[in-house]
């Protein structure tokens, strides 16, 4: 763990709810914060999570997952869940939602009900609770249409997804819950964050960890559209780092959202080659060409976030860019995929 925030965390001896703690930011977060000492309680229904990011945390910390960490399976969509959750707890880092544009674009009624009744449920609970922080996973999709870059905090444009316009109604019940209650919620805007734990399976997988298994188990790569599509890639580390400098911040810091990323943007042809020049360093050579295919519907074309803002409020600033985040994440990845060809008996 970077050791600026093991001495914030040494600072606080505080309960933390990290709500999505099965997922893969989720349990990047209880790890760093059960590491600092601290008491995290996690909620989870497993709908995109897994119980083997959980088995993880306890094989890499055996002694404080058993003492410090309570995990609760339960879902944001029921409020006497939510209300039961919140209590005791100093600060809450809310990441369960259903991720995914094209997730949202084929199945909206499920999305938004997680995604903002779930959210709204949430965030009542801790507000009735005065809960100290109310920290949460927001989104660079609620940019949408706007071409501008870098993205700045104040400009978005129209959401092009259902995922995306509930990630905005989140900023917009956190904006009304503050000028109504008083009550401050703080948005992390994250950017294609990749790195350990994210799930490479499934229809809805995020491309990193697609295009990594594809070259691990020799199959396909496709590239959606003509390859010049460009993102901001966040490893989670910065990610961990914006959630934890957020929840400590002073109360002027609060009730804003912070663009979470590096800064860079790499298109997804480079990418591609990133990749096989980082799996060939350990061996796993694919000679394969992508295949071409269409874009797809929502996606948005190039994002590269201006990070000042974090900087300047939060005192954020990225500790890995993309080849600095591949270099920690593929040695997981590779490792993973032996596991799952050899399971432990
Ligand atoms: N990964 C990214 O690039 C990225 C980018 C922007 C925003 N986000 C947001 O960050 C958060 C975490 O995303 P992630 O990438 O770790 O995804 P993830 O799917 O790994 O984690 C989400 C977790 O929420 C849980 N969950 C879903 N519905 C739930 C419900 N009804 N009740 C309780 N738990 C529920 C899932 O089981 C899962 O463990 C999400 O809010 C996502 O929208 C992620």
């Amino acid at each position: 763990m970077n050791a600026t925030l093991q001495n914030l965390l040494a600072r606080e001896n505080a309960t933390w709810l990290v709500t999505g703690a099965a997922g893969f930011i989720g349990s990047n977060l209880v790890e760093v914060l059960l590491r600092g000492g601290q008491k995290v309680v996690g909620l989870d229904n497993f709908a995109t999570g897994h119980q083997r990011n959980l088995d993880e945390l306890q094989r890499l910390l055996p002694e404080v997952y058993a003492g410090n960490f309570r995990m609760v399976e339960g879902d944001i969509r029921d409020r006497e869940t939510c209300r039961s959750i919140v209590e005791g707890v100093d600060f809450i880092l809310h990441q369960a939602a259903l991720g995914s544009v094209p997730r949202s674009i084929d199945d909206p009624v499920t999305s938004h009900n997680v995604n903002v009744t779930g959210f709204v449920n949430m965030l009542d609970a801790a507000r009735q609770a005065e809960v100290k922080r109310f920290i949460y996973a927001a989104s660079s999709s609620t940019y949408g249409d706007s071409t501008e870059l870098p993205k700045r905090e104040d400009r978005i444009g129209q959401p092009l997804s259902p995922y995306a316009l509930t990630k905005l109604v989140n900023e917009q019940y956190a904006a009304v819950y503050a000028r109504t209650y008083g009550f401050k919620a703080t948005g992390l805007r994250y950017f294609n964050v990749f790195g350990p734990r994210q799930d490479p399976n499934g229809a809805y997988a995020a491309v990193i960890p697609k295009w990594v298994s594809a070259m691990i188990t020799d199959d396909t790569v496709t590239i959606n559209g003509d390859g010049l599509t460009t993102r901001d890639f966040c490893y989670v580390a910065n990610a961990v780092q914006a959630n934890i400098r957020a929840a400590l911040a002073p109360d002027e810091a609060q009730g804003e959202v912070y663009n979470v990323a590096v800064g860079d943007r790499t298109s997804l042809l480079d990418l591609f080659q990133l990749l096989q020049h980082g799996l060939a360093q350990h061996q796993v050579h694919y000679h394969r060409d992508p295949v071409m295919g269409p874009f797809r519907r929502g996606d948005v074309r190039d994002t590269q976030a201006s990070i000042e803002k974090a900087r300047r409020l939060l005192d954020y600033s990225p500790t890995h860019n993309l080849a600095q985040g591949l270099n920690d994440a593929l040695p997981w990845y590779l490792n993973f995929f032996r596991s799952e060809a050899s399971p432990a008996p």
